[in-house]
This record gives C-alpha cells, structure tokens and sequence, in this order.
C-alpha cells in the first residue's frame, strides 16, 4: 500500500469503535508473561507493533493462544523467560524494545534487540542510562545511543532516578527492571506521562505507589495473571474526533474510548478552541477509565496555544491537532514539543513540510510549529513519511478537510495499525464491507454476488487476486518449489489491484488471462505462502477507499476485515455440500459420486482449519448461519434483513 487516493467527504454522521490501544495492548502481553499462570488478554490490538511484542515474548519461551480478538497468554512468572536464539525484531516499535529492555538488562542471559530502520535511528540512550545506573550491561551502536541493542542480563539494584525528559517509555522500562531488584525503585517524571504501567503493575500484585510525579516499585514481588478487557485507542479516535469537529453538519459517536487523562490533552485543547465534544457514559474496565464521545461538527473554531505540561498528553495527538488548526481561525502555536522530532519520524519537520503542500501556511520552530488556519486545504501529493500517525493525520486533512479531489497521496506506513483504516463500519460518507466467511461448497459467493447487486456494492473477488498474483509470479519463473525469498523478492516487483470488477497486473487488465486453468492452480499453490497472503491484504483492503464492498472467503473475517461492518460465517452440513456441488456438476454434464464429494469436503475441512496460514476460523463477533435445508433465497434474505435492521 504506498499510495492510497482520499477525497473530500461532505459530512460525517454515524458511530464507531476505535481500535484497541497499542500502549496497553502491550503492556498486557508483557505483564502476563511476566505473570504466573494463565492470563487472558481480550479486545488486544492486532498491528505490526503489538505483534512484534507478542513475537518478541514467544521467542523468551511464551506460549501465546491466540483466539482470534482474545490471547491466552501462559506467562512463567517473573524468572520464566528463556533465552532467545536469535536476534529480536522489535520492527518499528519503540515501545516494544524500550520495555523489553528493561525487562531484559534484568534476566539472566545474553539478548540482541533490533528493528526496522526508523527504530535503529532512535534514541536508545534514554533507557540505556538508568538501567546502567541500576547495573545493567547494555551496549549499542554509536557509542552506545542506537540499536541493535545487546544485553547481558544480570542481577540489578534498585535506584532513584530523576528523568530528564517525559517519557512513558523510559519510565515503563525503569519500573519493569525494579520488578527483579530488592528494595525500592523511585522514578520521578518532570511532566506526568501515560500511566498505563503504573495502572496495570500493582493489578498484577506488584507493590507500586505514586506520588505526584514519583513512582516506587518495591522490587522482588511474584506477578499472577489477570483477565485484561483493552479499551478503544484514543490516539485512533482522536483522528475521527478531528474529522468530525472540522466539518460543519456532523455529528460522530466514538463508542468505547481509552479517556486515560494521561492521554486526552486533545479533547482540552480541542475544547478551548471551541470544538463541540461531549463525553458520556465513563467507566472504568481493567483499571483504565474508558467513555462514549460525541464529537459534532462546527464552524468556527479559534486557534489554541499548547505548551509545557499540555505536551506528553498529547503527543501522539500532534499531527492530527495540527489538521484542526490548519482549520481554525488565528494561529495556533504548538512549543514544548522537541520529544516528536525522534518519534517514528521527525513529526514536526514531516508535518509542516506535507501541510505546507496541502496550502497550510505553517512555520516550524526547534520544539513546535505555528500553524496558520485557512478555508480550504487543496489537494496534493503526501508522504507518511513511513509514520502511521502522519498518515492518518494527512488522511483525515484531506478527507474531511479539504475540497478538491484530484491527486493520489503516497503512504509508506503498512501495517503498523493496519486495520485502522478500515474500521469506520457506520459512518456515512465513508465506505462499508460485509465480509463472510465459511468453508467450501457453503454458498459464500453466491450470497455475496447476489447482496452486492442488491446493495449496489462491489463484490471483492478475491479468488481472481490470488490468480493475477499467480500469474504475475509464473511471469517471474517461480513455481511450487520457489523460496519465501525468491517469492518475496518477486512480490516487491509486482503490482495487483482491483477496480470496478477488474484485476489488474502490473496495470494491465488481466481480467480474462487469469480465467487460465494455469493461473487457477497456481492460485491455490501460491495462495498457501504467507508471503502471497500478506501481500494481497493491503490490496483487499485499499479496494474498500473505492467503494463499498462484500468480501467472502475464509479469512474476511478474522484477518482480512476483522472491523467489518456486518461478518457472517456461513455453513452447512458436509451431506448438504456435497448434495450442492453434485447439482452444479450434474448440471454441467458430469457423473457424480456425492459421497466420493462428500469425503473430499471433509477432508478439505479438516485441512483448511488445521492449516498454519489462514486457517479457516469462525470469528467470534461474526453472525453464523447453518444454511443446511436453506434455499439460497432464503440466506440472501435473511442476511439482508440483518444488515438493513442495522443488527450485529
Ligand atoms: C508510548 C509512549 C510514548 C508514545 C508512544 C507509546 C508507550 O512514547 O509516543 O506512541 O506505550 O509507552 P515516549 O515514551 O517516547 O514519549
């Protein structure tokens, strides 16, 4: 996905759940293997940066069940992690190395940490001071400020630390480590940043007490398991809230939303400018306060000013606040900030260079940016940057801000929060999928076909991207004997897309050359490597920035579209499957054993649920129907009724 095209929406009206969030996601991965026993972690985020956590404690010796939305994870206690026996890729999350880090420096074996290109341009020094001053051996490159990171852990004291900077990270890493020491860690913060450890920790049996900006953790306490529900991101939402408060006329309700205060500087500043958001039903699930926001859409907003103390709590919130201010009248002065210039990107150098393309009258400053507000942003070609955050800052500007549709943008920032984009189910003006799922020989893509016509969507079909990824790797001269890197490699100089019922290769129509039986038996080869699956995602799921879509096959959703609009899982009995396919074969002339059908269907159920990549699951949140003695009328009906009553 490196290029995603967005136009103007007139209005936003509708509600939605934001994600889960990435900070306590993993917080919850970590804890729980640290835990004795079995915890469980439901509602947990999936995105790269959360999985690189996950994959990170697996390779420690973890044993993770993932069910689908709910991880069983089987945690040893505070000793019970073994030594990898590979370098850990920590991919782009600064989260997931700065903690493990900390954890790490304290257990007794030798540890490499690395990640992608961003995160080895990080600063690693920030941790790798107070866990030396707590005895760790942690050496890196450049003098020891960048990773790879190597570890060699061992018994580690208490210290008391003064942070020089605000930094939820540093602050989680130094506590995790005080876990293994005897006596008391103290951490004092210059300015409060997220406090979902200190949250967590002492819920888990940890004994942790704050006080003002200080944190102390007597050390040397078992950690037991506990069942943790994630609450909605407010970092995702916070994109929706701009969208909505930005433009006049709409009225968006953000269901299930973190309101940790730690986290949501933007609703004040937002307020203070005028913004109409109202927060209802707080409450508080696994110890993080969490609520139901209205966000309306006025005219009129006045610039802000955001300094000091405002900042950690909404530093992550800075490339969509400076979207609203682009909007509001006056200049708003953001200072204090000099933390975003070594986030995923530089943020304020990324966002005032893109938001200067979009016509934004912006000057940058060492620790901010001043922001001048306008009518209109005009369209233009972006960059993420490689940051998820700018992304979905630029995408909602341009979406919701501006008024000419015209270019493509370019996003270099898959799959960090990957499913964000395709989780708005009810809001209008923005586009629904209804993904069903199911085994073979269900009736999946006759419903499918018949709900698009009948909703005037467009029916995904996903069986023709396998067959034009297919081909396009034959055209490469690899077969069922290549590589994953020889396939990768091929992948990286392929292009597949889907537009108003046509495939494309390469941008050449292929629509026809894939109805090959050539392309159709490579199709089921190559769509069993993982390498073919990951790469058609981002094609599955840029096709829904076209146009409403129905999606079936047998990961829609659960990995596809785990936020769809409207999920069914449809089956039947292996009797009345085969009975199916003995019609349609009798029809086209052949003889037909249905009982010989009958064995083959089972035994293909049995593969395809057994299977390791894209197993064939039924999602918990998805509608089952048993359409054993249903006509096919009477399923297109049925689930016609679910999706015009707005059920599920
Ligand atoms: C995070 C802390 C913040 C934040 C990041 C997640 C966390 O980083 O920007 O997205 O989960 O602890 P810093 O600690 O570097 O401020």
């Amino acid at each position: 996905m490196d290029k995603i095209e967005i136009t103007g929406a007139a209005r936003l009206s509708g509600e939605l759940a934001p994600p889960p969030d990435k900070s306590i996601s993993h917080r919850a991965v970590m804890l729980s293997s640290l835990a004795k026993g079995r915890g469980v972690v439901r509602n947990f985020l999936r995105a790269q940066d959360t999985e690189s956590t996950m994959a990170a404690f697996r390779t420690l010796g973890i044993e993770i069940e993932d069910n689908g939305d709910v991880l069983l994870i089987h945690g040893k206690g505070l000793h019970g992690l073994r030594e990898a026996n590979d370098v850990i890729d920590c991919g782009n999350s600064g989260t997931t190395m700065r903690l493990l880090t900390g954890i790490l420096s304290a257990n007794p074996f030798f540890s490499v940490l690395t990640g992608d290109s961003s995160l080895r341009s990080r600063p690693m020094k920030r941790v790798i001071t107070p866990l030396s001053m707590m005895g760790a051996l942690i050496s890196g490159r450049d003098g020891n400020r960048l990773a790879p990171l190597a570890i060699s852990g061992r018994k580690l004291n208490p210290i008391s630390y003064d942070m020089p900077i605000a930094s939820a990270q540093v602050k989680s890493s130094v506590l995790l480590a005080s876990l293994y020491t005897e006596g008391i860690t103290m951490v004092k913060e210059p300015v409060r940043s997220r406090d979902h450890t200190e949250r967590m920790l002492p819920a888990f049996g940890a004994d942790l007490r704050t006080d003002g900006l200080t944190v102390s953790v007597q050390g040397g306490r078992e950690l037991y398991s506990q069942e943790i529900d994630v609450p909605g991101d407010f970092s995702s939402a916070a994109f929706f809230m701009v969208a909505a408060i930005i433009i006049p006329g709409s009225e968006v309700l953000l269901k299930n939303v973190g309101i940790n205060p730690t986290r949501t500087g933007l609703i004040s500043v937002l307020q203070s400018m005028g913004a109409d958001i109202r927060i209802m039903n707080t409450r508080s699930v696994s110890g993080e306060p969490v609520a139901d926001i209205v966000c309306r859409g006025t005219s009129g907003l006045k610039a802000a000013t955001v300094a000091g103390d405002m900042v950690p709590s909404l530093i992550d919130e800075f490339p969509i606040l400076c979207i609203a201010a682009a909007r509001a009248e006056g200049t708003t002065m953001i200072r204090g900030a000099e933390e975003l210039r070594v986030k995923e990107s530089d943020r304020i150098k990324a966002m005032a260079k893109e938001m200067i393309r979009m016509g934004a009258a912006v000057e940058e400053h060492p620790d901010g940016i001043d922001i001048t507000g306008t009518d209109t942003l005009s369209g233009a070609d972006v960059y993420s940057h490689g940051d998820h955050r700018i992304a979905m800052g630029h995408g909602r500007g341009r979406a919701f801000g501006s008024r000419n549709n015209d270019d493509p943008r370019r996003w270099r920032c898959r799959h960090i929060i990957p499913r964000f984009l395709f989780t708005h189910p009810r809001i209008d003006g923005m586009n629904a999928v209804i993904a069903i799922d199911g085994p073979s020989g269900a009736g999946k893509s006759t419903i499918a076909r018949l709900l698009a016509r009948e909703l005037g969507y467009q029916y995904l079909d996903t069986g023709a991207l396998y067959r034009a990824v297919a081909l396009g790797l034959l055209q490469h001269g690899l077969n069922e004997e290549s590589t994953d890197a020889e396939i990768i490699a091929a992948l990286d100089r392929t292009t597949v897309s889907f537009r108003e019922g046509k495939v494309f290769l390469d941008r050449k129509d292929v629509s026809e050359d894939i109805r090959s039986p050539e392309a159709s038996h490579y199709a089921s080869v190559f769509s069993a490597r993982r390498a073919v699956r990951e790469f058609l995602l981002d094609t599955q799921r840029e096709a829904l920035h076209h146009a409403n879509l129905v999606a079936e096959g047998r990961d829609m959703t659960t990995v596809v579209f785990p936020y769809a609009s409207w999920k069914f899982y449809l089956d039947a009995s292996a009797q009345e499957r085969a009975r199916r396919r003995a019609l349609e074969l009798r029809a086209k002339g052949y003889d037909i054993d249905e009982e010989k059908i009958r064995l083959d269907i089972l035994e293909r159920d049995a593969r395809d649920s057994g299977r390791d990549i894209a197993p064939l699951k039924r999602a918990d949140d998805a509608m089952f129907i048993d359409s054993t003695g249903l006509s096919v009328e009477d399923v297109f009906r049925h689930i016609l009724d679910v999706i015009r009553e707005g059920r599920q």
